[in-house]
């Protein structure tokens, strides 16, 4: 991967927690630990990885994504179950989005089951702890080396 991509992974409220909040759903490593994870993963791509319990300066962040960012993996936690302005803001991103979950939000409670992110995310890792980070990081990587290698061939 060249060194000029750029991977934002941001991270909705309460991630801050991680670790500590409700263990048993979403286990014992902490966000520390999930940003090494990312960047391990993203194999020589630069890396911002962000966290904020406020959905305004989430939504700046995104923003600022679609001048900075390669492509963006994103865990809105509770607000990719509600926020409509989280959905119009990412619907302003032409770059590859992957939503990422530490739990399954669909074998969870029904208010879990709806996911303003998901309509605009290329596709959705969820279910796999830190793991789906790294799946993520991964597919994000992968969906950018493809439009490249088109983007090459059509010239
Ligand atoms: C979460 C799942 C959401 O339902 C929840 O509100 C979160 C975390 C996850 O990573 O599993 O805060 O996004």
């Amino acid at each position: 991967m060249p060194e000029t991509s750029v991977l934002y992974v941001l991270n909705g409220p309460n991630l801050n927690l991680l670790g500590v909040r409700e263990p048993d759903i979403y286990g014992r490593e902490t966000l520390a630990d999930v940003q090494a994870l990312c960047e391990r993963a993203a194999d020589g791509a630069s890396v911002v990885f962000r966290q904020t319990n406020h959905e305004g300066e989430l939504i700046d962040w995104i923003h600022e994504a679609r001048e900075k960012a390669s492509a963006l993996v994103i865990n809105p936690a509770g607000y990719g179950h509600t926020s409509v302005a989280l959905l119009d803001a990412l619907k302003t991103l032409t770059i590859p989005i992957v939503e990422c979950h530490l739990s399954n939000p669909a074998a969870r409670e029904r208010f879990r089951h709806r996911s303003y992110v998901s309509p605009v995310a290329a596709g959705v890792v969820s279910g796999f702890g830190p793991f789906s980070y790294e799946l993520a990081v991964k597919a994000a990587l992968r969906l950018v080396q493809e439009r490249r290698t088109a983007a090459d061939r059509s010239v």
